[in-house]
């Protein structure tokens, strides 16, 4: 049997022999576009090639692209694990023509892979093409030699393929197989098409316009090739099976849900693994891109999916979190072909578990209150939407979850109403926060690009050089003669760095011949790496002037200094807590660190210390600081740390800090991929100090930490405290904590001291007070100033067993609030109840209360009804006795 692998392999070979050049597949999700969700397709990557903002570097490609429909355009989610072929994560194989071939060698190279090297029976093939492609039409008829009913003209958007509701898009033609009469369908376009007979296997997309938002299709600057071919459903085929799952692939993924939970794979349980192994492979795949589960985005996507799949392993009955523990499996069948799988595993097994756990809490109470929500639900009927946005609020079930569980059944939910009750509830922001990209200066950014190339970055050795301006551009559009005020600008090359891989871009000053100066605020990176100068100019300047840049070489050092810190600690955390440990955000300029790590718990004080510990003593080795270039391969063999979800060009830039230490003597402390800059040697930081530590997103610690003089200047700020607490006790800075103490014991005793004296003072000072006669029983009843509710049980307690046989009644007013206690002894209590008393006195003060015959108590808020309280209580003795 061909295995899936092999097939990959087979089809990048295949096309690498016909001059294609093999390329990685993208992170999952993509840089350069904000409008896209997840990468959906394996043209993504491309797609500035085929529109023409970049140049393509090679005139053609061949990829397997990780891909994830769920969310956005082509979304898969809800029927993942119902049918043969619907995955949330699958691998696209695909080969590209930028500009170079166009439908008839895409259309020759297709049926060669797949006559010849794939080696299908040809009757088994049909194609279609979009009704008006002539072209195609023809060219499949002259080069596979197909007859007319078997070239399927199209006329809808099926065969018309757009990457979203903007970008490169054109008409297609897809290749289908015929998996045989015994399985229900008929051919695209006939009216049971949807059935599982024929199955689309390849889709080659003739890209020839690009949509504009304001929903302009112009024609592409050269018609290029795009396709897509479903790597599981071929393997399908090319495997002797019908249905995706039946795979070599799925069912290790499958073999290992069942030997975990103990449960076949029959009937519904069927569905549940299923689902199980296909969102296992999305979810991890997302992780190891740098997706961190969340509330909002991109987040909220992969959780909706994370929980999908660990309901369905509760229905399955697994007793403990499962996802984590398949994630093994997943990587010894993908981590060979997708490195990163493994370099994240840790991470991915953490996420997993923590989120598990932690849904697992309210998943069962959940499903009870869905299943008393529906008990009288039948097929047809809506679950309120009301209901279902409590599962979703209180319980954690996304929509599509609640929708899930309940498609066995028939039931729908009331999404509209869903809908409403999530619109009152507007501080739960909504999953998807995505706004698409301010297209006008992204446009400007293109063409300067396009002009004058990449800016060249001389600051990692120079702060100060002269060049000549390219672009100025002043209220978002390119000038040559700007005003004093807010402006932006492009030069030759440039000494500042430009905000970039959590290091913030550089300060400085930039000056002109003529006395014009720009004070430059920040830079940031556009089109890719233009270094764009944004500042305020005084005077007045001209395109045609030498700019003399000068970067502020004060918070450069200090910038430096925070960054290279930044890298021992990173390390220093993963020692200290764990492999599992990556980076998932970073803010790192002149005055501070930001840091931010996947890890499920709150980092103690004593971890804390050992970080801190082990960067000093980095900083004390005062070890120099290498950097060099490398490929991003020879870089992971050299142990250095990459970021998940970033796609590195050719050479990569690779830091080493530190010497050797502790138990990892073959390599530097620390070596990680790093474009920003960083000091000579360790020593340069001279003192790390971590300032905080908190929660910023479940699972999400931030560390915010200072180096150098800002860290001395903390500390020193820190023993100026403790210096003014001992001058204020009097003390030694070293006693502080230990005369605090006695001041919080003293203080402590001083209240119990009080609250007695207070109880004595009550009473009418010291022993017991005097009773009076009712009905010849001793009654003892009083309006008591400063006594709180708490203390009026040990008061009744002491003053009835003074009086032995007796009443004893007390109205207690204390800071606004009042409170009634009544004791009846037990010889009485037969004749008259403490509880019906306590009633007869709250009612004067806004109270109800409680308690037994004996003894009983009430709150109330209207002290000024003190003394009707107490006279109706012993009008209630007297009518009682
Ligand atoms: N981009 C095309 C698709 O996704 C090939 O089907």
């Amino acid at each position: 049997m061909t295995s899936l692998a092999d097939i990959r392999q087979q089809f990048l070979s295949f096309f690498e022999g016909h001059g294609h050049s093999v390329e990685a597949s993208s992170p999952l999700v993509p840089d350069n576009d904000p409008t896209l969700l997840f990468t959906n397709a394996g043209m993504v990557q491309f797609k500035d090639y085929f529109t023409g903002a970049m140049t393509p570097p090679i005139p053609r490609a061949v990829t397997s692209q990780k891909c994830v429909r769920a969310g956005g355009k082509h979304n898969d989610l809800d029927n993942v694990g119902y049918t043969a072929r619907h995955h949330t994560f699958f691998e696209m194989l695909g080969n590209f023509s930028f500009g170079d071939y166009f439908k008839e060698e895409a259309i020759s190279h297709a049926w060669e892979l797949v006559t010849k090297e794939f080696d299908l029976p040809k009757d088994k093939l049909l194609v279609t093409v979009y009704h008006t492609d002539d072209q195609a039409f023809d060219l499949w008829k002259k080069i596979a030699g197909l007859p007319d009913e078997k070239i399927i003209r199209i006329p809808t958007s099926d065969n018309f393929w757009a990457m979203g509701d903007t970008g490169p898009c054109g008409p297609c033609s897809e290749i289908f197989f015929d998996h045989g009469a015994d399985i229900p369908g008929g051919p695209p376009g006939s009216p049971n098409e949807d059935g599982d007979r024929f199955i689309e296997i390849w889709n080659l997309v003739f890209m020839q316009f690009e949509k504009h938002a304001d929903g302009r299709q112009v024609p592409l600057p050269k018609p290029s090739i795009d396709t897509g071919m479903g790597l599981e459903r071929t393997a399908a085929i090319l495997q002797g099976k019908h249905d995706n799952y039946d795979i070599d692939l799925f069912q290790s993924l499958i073999n290992a849900s069942v030997e975990l939970t103990g449960v076949k794979a029959v009937g519904e349980a069927k569905f549940s693994h299923r689902v199980i192994a296909d969102h296992l492979r999305s979810c991890s795949f997302l992780m190891a891109d740098g997706v961190s589960p969340s509330n909002e985005g991109r987040g909220y996507v992969l959780r909706r999916i994370m929980r999908r799949a660990m309901r369905h392993a509760h229905l399955l009955g697994a007793k403990d979190a499962l996802m984590h523990r398949l994630v093994p499996t997943l990587v010894s069948e993908m981590g060979a072909a997708y490195g990163e799988l493994g370099r994240a595993q840790a991470s991915i097994e953490a996420v997993f578990e923590q989120e598990e756990e932690r849904f697992r809490r309210t998943l069962g109470r959940g499903t009870s209150l869905l299943e008393d929500a529906t008990a009288n639900l039948s097929k047809g009927d809506k679950l309120d939407g009301e209901t279902a946005f409590t599962l979703y609020d209180t319980y954690g079930f996304p929509l599509d979850l609640t929708q899930d569980a309940l498609r066995a059944k028939g039931i729908d939910v009331d999404t509209d109403g869903f809908d409403a009750a999530m619109a009152r509830q507007k501080e739960q922001s909504r999953a998807s926060g995505f706004k698409s990209g301010d297209v006008g200066t992204d446009a400007i950014w293109t063409d300067i690009r396009d002009e004058f190339g990449a800016t060249e970055f001389t600051g990692y050795e120079d702060l100060q050089l002269s060049s000549p301006l390219v672009a100025i551009i002043q209220d978002g559009e390119l000038v040559t003669d700007p005003k004093a005020g807010p402006v932006m600008f492009v030069t030759q090359k440039t000494p500042f760095y430009a905000e970039s891989g959590g290091q913030a871009g550089d300060k400085g000053v930039v000056s002109f011949d003529n006395g014009a100066v720009i004070t430059v605020s920040d830079v940031q990176k556009k089109a890719g790496d233009v270094h764009v100068h944004i500042g305020e100019l005084s005077g007045a300047i001209s395109q045609s002037a030498t700019a003399h840049l000068s970067v502020n070489a004060d918070n450069r050092k200090r910038t430096m200094a925070n960054h290279s810190a930044t890298h021992l600690m990173h390390e220093a955390l993963r020692r200290v807590l764990g492999e599992h440990v990556t980076q998932k955000g970073q803010m790192v300029d002149g005055e501070r660190i930001r840091f931010d790590i996947s890890h499920g718990a709150a980092i103690t004080r004593e971890e804390l210390a050992k970080v801190e510990d082990q960067v000093n003593a980095i900083i004390l080795q005062n070890a120099e600081a290498t950097t060099e270039l490398m490929s991003p391969e020879a870089a992971m063999e050299a142990g250095a740390m990459a970021l998940f979800g970033e796609k590195y060009g050719d050479e990569v830039r690779v830091l080493a800090l530190g010497e050797p230490f502790g138990d990892q003597p073959e390599k530097a402390y620390s070596v990680e991929l790093c474009g920003g800059t960083h000091v000579h040697r360790t020593g340069d930081i001279a003192l790390f100090k971590i300032v905080s530590e908190g929660a910023v997103a479940a699972g999400i610690r931030r560390v915010e930490a200072v180096s150098g003089e800002a860290a001395r200047q903390y500390l020193e700020e820190q023993a100026g405290y403790t210096r003014a607490a001992a001058d204020t006790l009097k003390s030694k800075p070293e006693d502080v904590p230990t005369r605090i103490q006695m001041l919080i014991d003293d203080r402590k005793r001083f209240e119990k001291e009080l609250s007695e004296v207070k109880k004595q003072l009550a009473l009418g000072g010291g022993g017991a007070a005097s009773a009076e006669d009712i009905g010849g029983v001793s009654v003892m009843a009083r309006v008591v100033d400063g006594v709180s509710g708490k203390d009026l049980r040990g008061m009744l307690n002491d003053q009835l067993s003074a009086l032995k046989s007796g009443i004893v009644a007390f109205v207690a007013k204390d800071d606004g609030k009042v409170a009634v206690g009544v004791a009846v002894s037990d010889d009485l209590i037969a004749r008259v109840s403490a509880a019906d008393l306590v009633n007869a006195g709250a009612s004067e003060v806004g109270g109800r209360g409680g308690g037994k015959p004996g003894m009983a108590q009430a709150g109330g808020s209207k002290p000024e009804g003190a003394d009707a309280a107490l006279a109706a209580i012993k009008a209630a003795i007297e009518a009682a006795l």
